[in-house]
């Protein structure tokens, strides 16, 4: 099957033959033009002498011309107007997976004027940005190769990349493809605080936030699950460093039922919003609540005079409940034999799922997290509500399954501390993220003159 030319190749012969010809023809005319000459002047009969330059000029101006638009079609090929580097890594992975679409023998063929040509599925490359560190590959589909492009292992025939996951385009006409760079650096890693701040708030609004050099999403309910040390505190600490920083004031609340380090962290941002023992959690889980309540009464007068809008409209600042370890509480509570502790929480968990179902018109969120999650710890309208899942390291089946429905979703990926996956509303399967190493904090730990409190210090620019 291999000896049957692609239509490109076979043009790519005509043109690089034509060219060969061409130029093979002028540099021995180049040689021996004047000794043809002298022999046809010796010939009386004919009357003729090779001028050089009117041939140079016939011989030269095809092999221009056969250039010309060999580059046009590149060009337009390989979308040139992106610029020269992108252009080249285009034309090199098209070339590889043309290359690896033939090998796998996924072509067919057709017979034209008693030639055989294969005929290759046609190849869309989209980088992500100017970097080139991830980006799409479309392959277009056919009845025939359907079933076997769906499975196709991409990755070993684009060379420095990655296959992160596959999709089937919505007219169901084309294979999707997303990839990353060996070399991509989604988990950035900063120094210093203002470094870190200056690269949160770039190109971010103040009602967004950036988890990694990827995804920027608008606030919503947010669930990060990972097991133990996989990076959970130190994600939030980072997203709360960004919140503090906003142009808004950002009003946070902090649940901390195991008394760990929002215990602390809650306390330098907002002492009377910050709850470790069960029973007040469900007191700061009633003021978050109410909190809610109030602003859609709010709202809802001051809507009459506007067709549509929300919290974002109405100039509000956001308010986030951040509810760390979130199952400890769950438990404990669960097991309360007290009447009164009882109803506390079943109102708290009422309440929990409204802000859940309501909160985000009014600008009141919630970023819940889990060592682990399965259908108990969290209702299923709750966990239907969290937009943004975060599952951090790599996770048990029943964590994925609960959090992302499917774990042969998931990338195969040893996954290091801040890294994970996930997958918001609108995805089908989850995508690989990783929060950044910010090395500054231990600074804050080891000094005198910086204590951890200076790192929820707005910094001034
Ligand atoms: N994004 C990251 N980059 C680099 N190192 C990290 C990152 N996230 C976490 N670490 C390292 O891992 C350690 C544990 O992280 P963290 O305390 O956030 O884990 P956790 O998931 O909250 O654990 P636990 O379940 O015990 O509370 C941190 O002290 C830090 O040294
Ligand atoms: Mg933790």
């Amino acid at each position: 099957m291999l000896n049957i030319p692609t239509r490109r190749e076979r043009n790519g012969w005509l043109a690089f033959g034509s060219i060969t010809i061409l130029l093979l023809t002028l540099s021995s005319l180049e040689l021996t033009h004047e000794t043809l000459n002298i022999a046809l002047a010796s010939t009386s009969l004919i009357n003729w002498q090779i001028v050089m330059s009117k041939w140079r000029l016939y011989l030269v101006s095809p092999v221009v011309a056969i250039l010309f638009v060999l580059l046009i079609c590149w060009s337009v090929r390989n979308r040139l107007d992106k610029g020269p580097k992108q252009a080249i890594r285009r034309w090199r992975l098209t070339k590889q997976l043309r290359k690896a679409i033939l090998l796998a023998r996924y072509e067919t063929s057709i017979t034209h004027q008693n030639v055989k040509y294969a005929i290759l599925p046609e190849i869309k490359i989209y980088f992500d940005d100017k970097k080139m560190d991830s980006g799409q590959v479309w392959i277009r589909s056919s009845t025939r190769d359907n079933i076997r492009l769906a499975k196709a292992e991409i990755s070993p025939d684009i060379k420095g990349y990655k296959l992160e996951q596959s999709y089937i385009s919505e007219d169901g006409d084309w294979h999707i493809y997303y990839i990353y760079s060996v070399h991509l650096q989604i988990q950035p890693k900063f120094d210093s605080l203002i470094e870190y701040v200056s690269w949160a708030l770039d190109g971010v609004n103040d009602y967004q936030l950036k988890f990694d050099n990827r995804l920027i999403t608008d606030l919503s309910n947010i669930e990060i699950i990972g097991a133990t040390r996989s990076g959970k505190t130190y994600a939030l600490l980072g997203l709360l460093i960004q919140m503090v920083n906003k142009e808004l004031d950002y009003e946070l609340y902090f649940a901390d039922p195991k008394n760990g380090d929002w215990k602390n962290y809650g306390n330098y941002i907002a002492q009377d919003k910050v709850a470790t023992e069960d029973n007040d959690i469900c007191d700061l889980i009633d003021r978050v609540h109410s909190k809610m309540l109030q602003r859609q009464q709010i709202m809802n007068r001051e809507l009459k005079s506007k067709a549509s809008a929300d919290y974002r409209d109405f100039k509000l600042d956001p308010i986030i409940l951040v509810f760390d370890e979130y199952p400890s509480w769950h438990d404990s509570m669960s097991d309360e034999q007290d009447k009164s502790s009882k109803e506390k929480f079943k109102t708290a968990q009422k309440q929990l799922k409204r802000i859940s179902q309501m909160g985000s018109g009014s600008g009141v969120f919630m970023i819940l997290v889990f060592q682990k999650i399965d259908a108990q710890t969290l209702s299923k309208s709750i966990q239907s509500n969290m937009l943004l899942k975060i599952v951090l390291g790599n996770a048990d089946n029943q964590t994925y399954i609960t959090a992302i429905d499917r774990k042969e979703d998931v990338p195969q990926f040893i996954f290091g501390q801040g890294q994970g996956i996930y997958k918001n509303e609108r995805m089908v399967k989850p995508r690989l993220l990783g929060f950044p190493y910010l090395r500054f904090i231990d600074d804050f730990n080891d000094h005198d003159y910086k204590t951890p409190k200076d790192m929820f210090k707005k910094i001034s620019n």
